[in-house]
C-alpha cells in the first residue's frame, strides 16, 4: 500500500486546463479571475462581500487588523491551527483561551459566562473545527445580547451548515475566513478569502490587501495614495482560476467526504474508537477525528502513530493545544484551565479523508487500526 496521507487535494484535467488557460492570458494577477472566484465564494456562501488573498493566515491578520484594537481581549479557542491565535498576537491583542465543548469545538456556554463577567472582552474568534459548524444560534445569542466582533474561522467547513445556514455566510458574524491549502475541502494551493456582509469591512479589506493603497476614479491613472499600513496579501489569477475549477466541484467532493466518515462511523461502532460526534450530514468533514481512551488499553498514542506509519498510513493530530505551544507559554500563556482540550488532547487523532480516498484505502485504514487497537 502506497502512504495514506490524512488528507490531499483532488486535481483534474479541468483544473489543470483553467491554470494554463489563465497561465496563457493577460493578467497573472490583479486581474478579472480574481473577482470571478470572489464572487463564486459570494454565491456559495451567501456571504454578500468576499476578498481573496494570498492564504488563510493572511486572511486572519486582515480580519484581525480591521475588528482588533492594540490589547483588545479575545475569547478563543486552544483546538486550533496556530493561526486562529497567532492573528490576534499580530496586532497587539490578547487571546483569551477558553475550553472546547464535547464536539472539539469552542465551549460558546463558557464563552457567554465569561462575557457575563467580563466587560472588557471585544470580540470571540471561533473555529467551525473539523468542518462541524459552531451552533449558530448560540452565536446569535452572542451577538444580540454582546457588544462584542465575532470572528468565524471557516478554514475547516466550506460547505458545511448549520440548520442550513451556511459557513462563511457570517449570518452572525462580522467577518468569516476561508483557506485554500491542499488538505482543505478545495484548493488554490496557497490561498484564502475572507467574507463580510458589512460594506464598510469590506472596502478595508480591499485596501489593506494591496498596502493600503486607494485609487479612486476621479485620480488620474497614474495617481494613488496610501491611507493606511497594508499589506501585499494579493492572491493570483492562476490560483483564482484552479479556485473557480474547484469550487464547481465542492459538492460532489463534500459528498464523498460524508460518504466516509459515515463508513468509518459504522466500522467503528461497537469498538474503542469513537467517532468524535455522531454523523453530522451538515459537516463538511475536512477532518475525521476520533478518541481513543489509551488509558484502557495496551498501546500508547504515540506507538499507534509509529505503528501506522510503518504501515503507511498518516495519521495526525488536530490540535497540540496552542496555549501549551513553547512560545505561548513565554507569553504567560498554558495554565488554562481546559479539562476537555486536556482529555481531547490525550485521545483524540485523525484519519485519512479526502474525495480520493480509494474504499480499498478506507478498508485497510480500518481494519490496520482494529488490529492495533485489539
Ligand atoms: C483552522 C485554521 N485556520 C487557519 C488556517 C491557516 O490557513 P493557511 O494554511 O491557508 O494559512 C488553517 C490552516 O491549516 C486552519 O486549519
Amino acid at each position: 500500500m502506497k502512504f495514506i496521507p490524512y488528507g490531499k487535494q483532488t486535481i483534474e484535467s479541468d483544473d489543470i486546463e483553467a491554470v494554463v488557460e489563465t497561465l496563457k492570458s493577460d493578467f497573472l494577477t490583479t486581474g478579472p479571475k480574481v473577482k470571478e472566484f470572489e464572487e463564486a465564494i459570494c454565491k456559495y456562501t451567501d456571504a454578500k462581500y468576499c476578498v481573496a488573498v494570498s492564504n488563510g493566515t493572511t486572511a486572519l491578520h486582515l480580519a484581525s487588523v480591521v475588528l482588533l484594537q492594540p490589547n483588545d481581549k479575545v475569547i478563543t479557542t486552544p483546538n486550533s491551527f496556530l493561526a486562529t491565535s497567532n492573528s490576534i498576537l499580530y496586532v497587539n491583542a490578547k487571546p483569551v483561551f477558553i475550553d472546547i465543548a464535547e464536539d472539539g469545538n469552542i465551549d460558546l456556554d463558557q464563552a457567554i459566562e465569561l462575557l457575563k463577567i467580563d466587560n472588557t472582552i471585544k470580540a470571540l474568534y471561533g473555529v467551525h473545527f473539523s468542518g462541524n459548524p459552531l451552533n449558530q444560534e448560540t452565536l446569535k445569542y452572542i451577538r444580540d445580547n454582546f457588544n462584542i466582533k465575532i470572528l468565524e474561522d471557516s478554514a475547516h467547513s466550506l460547505g458545511a451548515t448549520f440548520n442550513n445556514i451556511k459557513a462563511g455566510s457570517c449570518e452572525f458574524s462580522d467577518i468569516s475566513i476561508l483557506s485554500f491549502h491542499p488538505v482543505k475541502n478545495i484548493t488554490t494551493g496557497e490561498g484564502g478569502a475572507i467574507t463580510t456582509n458589512s460594506k464598510e469591512i469590506y472596502e478595508k479589506l480591499l485596501m489593506l490587501r494591496t498596502h493600503g493603497m486607494l485609487k479612486t476614479t476621479d485620480m488620474k491613472p497614474w495617481e494613488y495614495q496610501m491611507i493606511d499600513l497594508g499589506f501585499n496579501y494579493r492572491i493570483t489569477d492562476i490560483q483564482c482560476a484552479l479556485g473557480i475549477s474547484q469550487i464547481k466541484k465542492l459538492d460532489s467532493f463534500l459528498e464523498k467526504r460524508r460518504n466516509i466518515a459515515l463508513k468509518y462511523n459504522l466500522a467503528f461502532k461497537n469498538t474503542v474508537i469513537k467517532p468524535l460526534y455522531e454523523f453530522n450530514p451538515e459537516s463538511a468533514y475536512h477532518l475525521y477525528v476520533v478518541l481513543v481512551d489509551f488509558n484502557k488499553l495496551s498501546i500508547s498514542k504515540e506507538e499507534l502513530f509509529t505503528q501506522m506509519r510503518k504501515r503507511n498510513v498518516g495519521l495526525q493530530l488536530h490540535y497540540i493545544p496552542i496555549n501549551q505551544q513553547p512560545y505561548y507559554k513565554t507569553l504567560g500563556f498554558g495554565n488554562e484551565i481546559t479539562p476537555n482540550m486536556d482529555i481531547f488532547y490525550k485521545q483524540a487523532f485523525s484519519l485519512p479523508v479526502y474525495p480520493l480516498l480509494t474504499e480499498d484505502e478506507q478498508i485497510y485504514v480500518i481494519n490496520n487500526l482494529l488490529e492495533l487497537l485489539k
